[in-house]
């Protein structure tokens, strides 16, 4: 997709010192994280952190030039005036301006009740992959930390048959995809298909086959993001079908397909609903609904116990 043809956005930060700051981008939310990790722009490194105060949206066709326009307007406002447009909320230009619970819409980033780990915290699982591959050497980190995962009597029943786009076992893999997952999952530089061993040996079931292929996989998934590399894991996949086509024994059971790539634009995904589901807010039951204490449904920590230390 060319420049002009995706949405482009103006937005403005408010910086540690109180002073504005007026950019642009195409991933605001990205925008705000890299300005606050010290790689947005000069002025703002020595400001941090920044906070997002207003965002316009400019639509194609031509969006990065109206975006580049009105940037240079509002910057050239004295600071009263670009105050006065953001308390009030107006459109800017030809932009459009967009309310504060759209741009969280545009976080994808685990809203938590209680702080985890950073990796935990930024992981999802997104459709709109990068046209940039992945390197071998770090594909075969991702595998090592699968390797490393737990199971049960250390069986480690997990395999995995790695399709890099281009191949053959890529486009293997893409055909055995159902429903709208190859829509966007074969535009992935990686699928990998994952598969439990069910037995230990011939007629000794493994009953903790398909757990432990799924801590291999989340330990794949959460390695990724520390090289800020995304995972989107699939059960829509013709299972017979990829038992074929790979000759994958009886005692096996293909698990997951799960597309891995670097962060994409959302707007080079096909039209469709795909565009507004890649923004959609990201939720969870809240822990009060699967956290039990004295018995199943009694919720632990009991009301009034909950808050830490005394
Ligand atoms: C076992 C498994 C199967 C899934 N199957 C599909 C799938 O076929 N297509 C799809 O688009 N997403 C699939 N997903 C992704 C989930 O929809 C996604 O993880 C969930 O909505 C939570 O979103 P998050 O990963 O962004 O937190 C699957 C995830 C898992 C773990």
């Amino acid at each position: 997709m060319t420049r002009d043809a995706r949405a482009w956005f103006m937005y403005v930060v408010r910086c540690a010192d109180g002073t504005l700051y007026t950019g642009i981008a195409t991933d605001v939310m990205r925008r705000v994280k890299a300005h606050n990790a010290g790689r947005g722009a000069r002025y703002t490194q020595a400001r941090r952190p920044v906070t997002l105060v207003a965002v316009w949206r400019f639509g194609s066709p031509g969006a990065h030039v109206q975006a580049l326009k009105a940037e240079q307007r509002f910057k050239s406002l004295p600071r009263t005036r670009k105050q006065a447009i953001i308390a009030v909320g107006s459109d800017w230009g030809s932009g459009a301006r967009i309310a504060g619970e759209e741009w969280s819409s545009m976080n994808k980033e685990a809203d938590t009740q209680y702080p985890i780990h950073d990796l935990l915290k930024r992981r999802w699982s997104p459709r709109a992959f990068a046209d940039k591959s992945i390197a071998q050497e770090t594909l075969l980190s991702l595998l090592e930390a699968a390797r490393w995962a737990p199971s049960a009597r250390n069986a480690q029943p997990w395999a995995f048959i790695v399709g890099l786009a281009g191949t053959e076992t890529h486009q293997k893999l893409c055909g055995c995809l159902t429903g709208d997952n190859p829509l966007w999952a074969c535009d992935a530089p990686v699928l990998v298909l994952a598969v439990a061993r069910l037995e230990h040996r011939p007629g000794r079931e493994n009953r903790y086959a398909l757990h432990d292929t799924g801590m291999a996989v989340l330990s794949m998934v959460i390695q990724a993001m520390a090289f800020d590399i995304y995972a989107h894991q699939m059960g829509g996949f013709d299972k017979e079908k990829a038992r074929a086509v790979f000759q994958i024994p009886e005692d096996c059971a293909p698990v997951t397909v799960i597309a891995l790539g670097y962060l994409g634009d959302p707007d080079d995904l096909p039209a469709g609903n795909l565009h507004e589901r890649e923004r959609q807010k990201r939720t969870r039951k809240p822990l009060s609904e699967f956290v039990f204490g004295e018995a199943w449904g009694a919720i632990w920590p009991p009301a009034g116990e909950q808050g830490g230390e005394s």
